[in-house]
């Protein structure tokens, strides 16, 4: 099998699966690492679309766990089967993501939750450091255990229900990528690899993040049984 991970960008990836396809053996399973370009545009480069699926690593993918095997519109059950199988066999936790859908599972709920973070902060509600309190100090921490759906089986879901149906209606749609993000990035404000974003960053700062991170994800791991070697 084959993991390709070049630059995000579906002319050249598919580029790539018609060089592997015409260079690997017959029966070579064709894996992409995309975090969401159509599986099935890509698959159909090839000549062998019931081999090729999405295999994202999360980032990073030396402690992230999660593994998302995608089935593009026509991979087969076993090239799925063989990529969680492997995924499991690296010490990953694979999921398996039925249907190619853009942003597969985990970036439609990361970017469903930034959607909010924006608009909250947008909209004056609360100040960027307490938004990220707000998750860090309370859902997030739970999340990292439960997940959502079961979070909601803990909280009861008629109290679930309940609230869905005064705040549904208040939560941001909106369907255009949010002005406030375009603004930071035409101001040069890409985030710590720019030295600032919604806050600043030194150099210093960035690299004690990033190692803090580190730090925290390995505790966070180790607790949860499912650290790294
Ligand atoms: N960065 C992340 O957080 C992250 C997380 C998960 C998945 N991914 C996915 O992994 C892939 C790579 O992401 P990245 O952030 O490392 O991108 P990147 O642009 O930083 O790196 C891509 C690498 O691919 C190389 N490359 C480009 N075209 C090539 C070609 N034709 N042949 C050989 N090498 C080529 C480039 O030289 C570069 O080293 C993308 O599909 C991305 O969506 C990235």
């Amino acid at each position: 099998m084959v993991v390709e991970a070049i630059s995000e960008d579906l002319e050249l990836k598919q580029r790539m699966f018609q060089c592997f396809d015409e260079a690997c053996p017959a029966r070579a399973v064709l894996a992409s690492n995309t975090s969401g370009l159509s599986i099935t545009a890509i698959a159909g480069a090839t000549k062998r679309p019931k081999l090729v699926a999405g295999m994202h690593f999360w980032n990073p993918p030396h402690l992230i766990p999660l593994v998302e095997v995608i089935k593009g519109r026509q991979t087969a059950d076993a090239t799925a089967r063989l990529l969680v199988d492997v995924s499991r066999r690296l010490g990953k936790r694979p999921i398996l993501v039925r249907r190619d859908v853009p942003g597969f599972v985990g970036n439609r709920l990361q970017f469903a939750v930034l959607r909010e973070a924006l608009h909250l902060l947008d909209s004056g509600v609360a100040s960027a450091e307490d938004i990220d309190t707000a998750m860090t100090a309370g859902p997030g921490i739970r999340y990292g255990l439960l997940g959502p759906l079961r979070t909601a089986d803990l909280g009861g879901l008629d109290v679930f229900l309940a609230i869905t149906k005064y705040l549904f209606a208040d939560l941001c749609a909106d369907r255009e990528p949010p002005p406030l993000l375009a603004d930071l990035v035409r101001r040069g404000r890409a985030g710590a690899k720019a030295g600032g974003g919604f806050y600043d960053y030194s150099p210093r700062d960035r690299k004690k993040l990033l190692a803090e991170r580190d730090r925290v994800l390995l505790g966070f791991l180790r607790v949860l049984g499912g650290a790294p070697e």
